[in-house]
């Protein structure tokens, strides 16, 4: 079932088929957490995912999507809204819909990474880790930057 939220002409959607891959991946490819990455890996990535894009007049302008088993534990990645967009509360509206989206607004714990935008997320409620000695994480090539998630490796950052 699609889960679909409309503000005027402005559209946020979680279906997979809507998106426009052009602008998903030619976005992903040049951010700072996913330099270089292939439009497969993104692909594969948002089927795996519960995807949304953020639309204006049919026109795909956003992105994020929440990895998940929809009960207890969501990982919140890949967030934008193109340059062209920002600054006209796209983002806050595409935080909005992720977090009251049917599947995923009871979730107990939402996890993301993000090296710049604490602010924004502040917002909706996410802090620092409140335990953080509790969490571990297994990386596949310790002490490479994020960047190297680019050569196929979707376990390192949000964005
Ligand atoms: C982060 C991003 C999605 C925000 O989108 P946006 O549509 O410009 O956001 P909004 O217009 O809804 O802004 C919402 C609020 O968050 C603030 N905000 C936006 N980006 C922020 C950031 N990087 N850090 C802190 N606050 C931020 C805005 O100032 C605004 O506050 P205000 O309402 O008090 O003015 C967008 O700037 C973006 O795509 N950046 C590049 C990709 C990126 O960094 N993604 C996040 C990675 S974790």
């Amino acid at each position: 079932m699609v889960t679909q939220w409309a503000l005027g002409k402005m559209i946020v959607s979680d279906e997979l088929e809507r998106l426009n891959f052009d602008v998903v991946h030619g976005f992903l490819t040049t951010a700072y957490w996913s330099v270089g990455v292939s439009r497969e890996l993104v692909e594969r990535a948002a089927r795996h995912s519960v995807p949304f894009g953020v639309y204006d007049d049919g026109a795909q302008v956003g992105y994020a999507r929440v990895v998940t088993d929809r009960t207890r534990f969501a990982y919140l990645a890949d967030v934008f809204v193109l340059p062209t967009h920002r600054g006209r509360g796209l983002g806050a509206l595409l935080l909005s819909c992720v977090l009251e989206h049917p599947e995923l607004r009871d979730v107990r714990r939402f996890l993301l990474v993000t090296t710049d935008a604490h602010g924004l997320y502040e917002r909706f409620g996410f802090t620092a880790l409140t335990r953080p000695e509790k969490y571990m994480e297994r990386l596949r090539h310790p002490g490479t930057s994020d960047d190297a998630e680019a050569a196929g490796r979707p376990d390192g950052s949000a964005g």
